[in-house]
């Protein structure tokens, strides 16, 4: 077992108490949750990179939570909660990405290099996708699947079709808002290209 998929899942079991918590986590282990990459060409794009990811976004958005309010931080959000919201946020990106090889020439010999590429199996869109999968093992409550399902912010296709629901959504969540920062801070800042 890699570092990453270790420290995932003594995070998810220390912190999620939920009834169907343990269905989920084995779904996640049948699925290739902890072999994918978080892209295909941007952040994270190696195996394992959704993993590593998903645990640099729960460390990011742990720290601005705490940064917002302060020591009684807990009596705004719990501990399960961003636990939920940061590891599985792109849990939409399981059973998405498929390796396929390429002929690449290397010091004048031609040679096979793997690149990924993409075939969603259930293509429901990205943060609603992610509800849609968490809710057929956990009952989210509605500030979860608020930060879930928009935690791409203003990158969201809907937002960038028209929708005014991203805004109304930030100010009735605000940790929504502070859980999009925190995906953004560990996309940019934390992880890199290949
Ligand atoms: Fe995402
Ligand atoms: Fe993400």
């Amino acid at each position: 077992m890699t570092d990453a998929k270790q420290k995932f899942i003594e995070i998810f079991k220390k912190n999620v108490k939920r009834e169907g918590a343990d269905k989920l986590l084995e779904w996640l282990e049948k699925s290739d949750f902890f072999t994918c990459p978080a892209s295909t060409k941007f952040h994270s794009n190696h195996e394992g990179g959704l993993c590593e990811h998903s645990i640099n976004v729960y460390n990011r958005f742990l720290a601005l939570i705490k940064a917002e309010f302060g020591k009684d931080w807990e009596k705004k959000i719990s501990l399960e909660s961003i636990t939920l919201i940061a590891l599985l946020h792109d849990v939409c990106k399981a059973n998405v990405y498929k390796m396929e090889y390429k002929n690449v020439k290397v010091d004048g010999v031609w040679t096979q290099q793997p690149y990924y590429t993409v075939d969603d199996e259930l293509p429901y869109g990205h943060g609603e996708k992610s509800v849609y999968i968490i809710n057929g093992f956990v009952r989210l409550t509605r500030e979860e699947a608020m930060a879930i399902n928009w935690h791409m912010g203003g990158f969201d296709a809907r937002v960038r079709g028209g929708s005014y629901s991203l805004s109304d959504a930030y100010y009735k969540y605000p940790v929504s808002v502070i859980f999009h920062v925190a995906d953004i801070m560990a996309t940019y800042l934390d992880e890199t290209t290949e």
